[in-house]
Parts: structure tokens; sequence; C-alpha cells
């Protein structure tokens, strides 16, 4: 957990750390720009009352840095950064006044840092801040914004789970009859389940909001267990689709599956796991490698090229080629699959950084 934010982001890579306090509007947020070699950094803006100021520093780190290598890694004209509010997500009273604050904060940065929805915020949000700044994405398509990116996000997921299938099962890119778990069926989850139902998977999920289970089983006919029993689930892909480090030590143990490969950010709460789960003969599939469909979309935003469907798929088909790169490399050096990841991604990077400098 971050205490020390510059010696924090030194270690991690970071280029700029920049705080706000705004206490007239309640506004605290926290932005961090990982590394802008590619693009300016691009990442949504989260917005959750944490246990503590720590936390919050740690999670804008952390996913800035994923965002680094996932645009890297998608082959995009973008680099990483992230921002968190700390705030009550289901604040109403003031809401419109804080965003229009964080929108003019954003001007500050002169456009190194643009910002997306995220857990806790909406794109209604996105277009208080676009009334006052250029720097934000994700806005109403109607408008001529990206819109929903979470059928991309899943549908670069399950291209990626057909790459891992194919490496693990040697049944082809089929994931037909594979028992797979989903936890949580939120926006990105639903459209998961709703590419393996029609692959012919046999699903089980689990989610905290009830209305999101109702639909899970009465649309898709997928099973319903609880948040801690989708541990247990007899599986052969686990695919977490909720909150950020639930590959664990202590969740670790319980995993049948022999792939997991979801779109939850930071699923991995540090490289301490790694051994364990090569220990299990897991197929992991880096969740950045993965999960890049989302910043695929509202990147055809920033190019303004709003909803280019065409442009999006191929770049979005591409996550099926990059995954099957990762792993087969993986595989070939030895190494743990996010460790790969991260070092191709640096690598795309410091080729740009080349060829700047040269
Ligand atoms: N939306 C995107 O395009 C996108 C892109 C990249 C990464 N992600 C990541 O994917 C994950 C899901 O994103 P989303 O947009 O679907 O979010 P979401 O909030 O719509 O869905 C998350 C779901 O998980 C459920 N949930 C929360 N805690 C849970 C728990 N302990 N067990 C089971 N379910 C739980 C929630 O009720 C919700 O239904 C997040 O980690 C997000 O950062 C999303």
């Amino acid at each position: 957990m971050a205490g020390n934010v510059l010696a924090d982001s030194e270690a991690r890579g970071h280029e700029q750390v920049v705080f706000f306090n705004y206490p007239e509007v309640g506004l605290k947020a926290i932005i961090g720009i990982h590394n802008t070699v590619l693009g300016p950094g691009l990442g949504g803006c989260r917005m959750r009352l944490y246990p503590n100021e720590a936390a919050a520093i740690d999670d804008v780190l952390r996913l800035s840095e994923g965002m680094t290598y996932k645009s890297a890694l998608a082959g995009l004209p973008l680099g990483g950064g992230k921002a968190c509010i700390i705030a009550d997500p289901a604040m109403m009273e003031g809401r419109e006044a804080l965003f229009k604050k964080f929108g003019e904060c954003l001007n500050y940065l002169m456009g190194r840092y643009i910002t997306a929805e995220d857990m806790g915020t909406s794109v209604s949000d996105m277009m208080v801040m676009k009334a006052v700044t250029k720097h934000v994405v994700g806005t109403d398509p109607k408008l001529g914004g990206a819109g929903d990116p979470s059928p991309w996000t899943a549908k670069g997921v399950f291209l990626s789970m057909q790459a891992a299938a194919e490496r693990v099962f040697k049944e082809g890119r089929s994931v037909q009859g594979k028992r797979v778990a989903i936890q949580g069926v939120g926006h990105v989850g639903m459209y998961l389940l709703g590419y393996l139902t029609e692959a012919g998977a046999d699903v089980t999920v689990s989610d905290t909001n009830e209305l999101n289970l109702k639909e899970a089983s009465s649309k898709y006919g997928a099973k319903v267990v609880s948040t801690e029993a989708i541990y247990d689930v007899p599986c052969d892909i686990f695919a977490p689709c909720a909150v950020g480090q639930t590959i664990n030590a202590q969740t670790l143990p319980r995993l049948s599956c022999q792939i997991i490969a979801g779109a939850a950010n930071n699923q991995l709460p540090d490289r301490s796991v790694y051994s364990t789960i090569n220990d299990k003969g897991i197929l992991y599939c880096p969740d950045f490698v993965i999960n890049s469909g989302g910043v695929i979309c509202v990147c055809a935003e920033v190019a303004a090229r709003g909803q280019n469907t065409e442009w999006i798929s191929s770049k979005v088909n591409d996550i099926y080629v990059t995954t099957s790169k990762v792993l087969d490399e993986a595989s070939r050096r030895g190494a743990f699959t996010e460790e790969v990841a991260v070092e191709l991604a640096k690598e795309v990077i410091n080729a740009a950084r080349n060829r700047v400098s040269q």
C-alpha cells in the first residue's frame, strides 16, 4: 500500500501525480499520469470512498500504470493515466458542481490526462465535464461520443478466453461445454455471459446485485451462487469481472479452473501469487492485455472518430492476436504471463521513445 507518494510513484515509473482539493464543492481528487511517451495519459475517473488516503493513492498508482501497458499493447496512441475522486459515488446533491470543478482541473493539465467513466461515475458526469473541458471521453453517443465501452471490453475478454482455451484444452477456439464461473455480472460480465452462452459454455455467476443475478438467470439461464461460493464452483475458466485483487492467497487454493480470464483491473494483489498460479497449472490471462476493448472504444472518441465501429472492431479483434502472443511468449520463456506482458508493453514504449530521440 502506498505511503510515500514520491517513492512509490518513482518505483512504478510515474511522471506526475497531482492532488486537487476544493472543499467548497467537496472535491478531493488524485490524478496519476504514469507515462505519456505514446500519447496523453488516458484512464477512467473512479469515484469511491476509500478506507484511507493511502488506499486511494495506491489505487491511482496501480491503475494508471496498468493503463500505460494496456494502451501500449493495444497499439493505441495513448499513455496511462487514472483519476480518483474521494467521495461517495451515490452523492446527488452538489454532484454537478463537483464534476464541473474536476473538469476545470483537467484543463490545468493541458491535455496530459484525458478522463473517462469508471466505477462510480457515469456518462452524465462526463457530459458535465464536457461543458468545461475537452479532455474527457466516454460521452453521450447521441452527441458524437463513444458510448458504453462495456460490450467491446466483453468481446476482447471473450476472444482472449478463446485464445487461452485453444492452448489449454486443445480443441481449437471452442469453449462449448466448458464450465465458466463469472464473478460479477455488471456491464462487462453480462455481455460476457451473452457471448459465452451463445458459444455453448456452461456458466455460473455471482454478484452482489440481485437484479443482475435475476437477469443472468432469466435471460441466459446462468446458474447463480453466492459471492463466496463462486471460488469453490468446479470450473474450467474463472472470470473475475467485479472488483480487483480477488485472485489472492486466500482464494487461489479454492479455485479449480485451468484458465483465469476476466475484465476486472488489478486482479492480482502483487507478484507474490505468480508462483501459486503456476504451481496450480493455471493459465493466467493478464487483465490489462485482455480488457483493452473499453479503452479502444474511447480512443476512437479521442481521435474524433466517434463510434467508428469498423475501426474499433478490428482493434478489438487484435486482442486475440496479442493475447496469443503473450501466452506463447510466456510459455516459450517459462515466465509468468503478466511479467511477459509488461515487458512487451515496455518494448513498445521504448521503441517509440527511441524513434522520438533519433
Ligand atoms: N466497463 C468497461 O468497459 C471496463 C473496461 C476495462 C476494465 N473494466 C473493469 O471490469 C470490471 C467490471 O466493470 P463493469 O463496467 O462491468 O463494472 P460494473 O460496476 O458494471 O459491474 C461490476 C459488477 O460486480 C458486482 N460486484 C461487486 N462486488 C462483487 C463481489 N464481491 N462479488 C461479485 N460481484 C460483485 C457489482 O454488483 C456489479 O454488478 C471492473 O473491475 C472494471 O474496472 C471495465
